[in-house]
């Protein structure tokens, strides 16, 4: 068993260690409006439900510069929000929200997606999304210099069609794909690659070098091609910033499957 005792931890470290033990951790994906009324969208996965009074919990951190995030500054101005569940065809859209923005641009604007007006509070719901729960602030807990845990009350509740069992009064987790926050893939999954990759090795070292050439750079293409989707998942998978997995690991996956393409063409010469 692996003990670690969090108190005597750097900051990261029990970030990575606490964050791949809590699983999965559901994302709250929150617009909230500013003063002028601009709509502001982001994914917050340090968030719970809390069902005996109707209310949800949701950790803020500060931007870099110790400044409060827009979804922060506009809960405080305006003490309404929306926060939605979103499933599998919303995870780029999602991800990209999640990027640090000016408060001047509207992350619902930048990403074309659809609203409607919520029914108790300004800010709308997002039309494409499964979940939508109207909120209202109840109180701030400031927890430490840089983290405020938001304690909002439900309002009302939103749910498509789709995934609602009329007949039992309540969603069907079944019919819909919720997006969840996870350190890693269970053993499972990582021993099915395994015996993939030991198949496949037995056809490929026989295969000529010029066809593999044209196999490894058929994969960096699409590496490229998909890269900003690569890039969400490895950022999901552990933690990293979205820009150093979009502009620095994905790239370098990308680059190394050129390199042994090259190297695979030159076997036989
Ligand atoms: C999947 C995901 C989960 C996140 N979870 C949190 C979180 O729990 N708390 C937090 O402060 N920031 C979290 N972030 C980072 C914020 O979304 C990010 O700081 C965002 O720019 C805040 O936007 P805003 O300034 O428009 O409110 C998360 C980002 C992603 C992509």
């Amino acid at each position: 068993m692996a003990i670690r005792d969090l108190a005597s931890l750097p900051k990261r470290d029990v970030y990575r260690i606490l964050s791949s033990l809590v699983i999965p951790r559901p994302i709250a994906w929150i617009t909230t409006v500013d003063g002028a009324g601009r709509v502001n969208l982001a994914p917050f996965s340090a968030f719970m439900g809390i069902f005996g009074p109707p209310m949800l919990a949701v950790s803020l951190g500060r931007r870099q510069d110790g400044s409060l995030k827009d979804t922060h500054r506009n809960l405080r101005e305006r003490g309404e929000a929306v926060v939605h569940l979103a499933d599998r065809p919303l995870l780029e859209a999602l991800h990209a929200s999640g990027e640090e923005v000016g408060p001047e641009v509207s992350e619902v604007e930048r990403l074309g997606l659809a609203t409607l007006p919520a029914l108790r509070v300004a800010p709308p719901r997002l039309a494409e999304v499964p979940v939508a729960l109207e909120c209202r602030l109840n109180r701030e807990v400031e927890l430490g210099p840089a983290t405020t845990l938001i304690l909002l009350d439900v309002l009302v509740a939103h749910a498509a069609d789709r995934i609602y069992d009329e007949a039992l009064d309540c969603a069907d987790a079944s019919r819909w794909q919720p997006l969840a926050r996870l350190a890693s893939a269970g053993q499972a999954d990582v021993d099915a690659a395994v015996v993939a990759a030991r198949e496949a090795f037995g056809h490929w070292s026989k295969t000529p070098g010029h066809v593999r050439a044209r196999y490894l750079y058929a994969i960096a293409r699409h590496i490229q091609k998909h890269s900003r989707l690569l890039a969400v998942l490895e950022s999901m998978d552990n933690g990293k910033p979205i820009r150093e997995t979009r502009d620095i690991d994905v790239p370098l996956v990308a680059r190394h499957f050129y390199y042994h393409a090259g190297w695979a063409q030159l076997m036989e010469s």
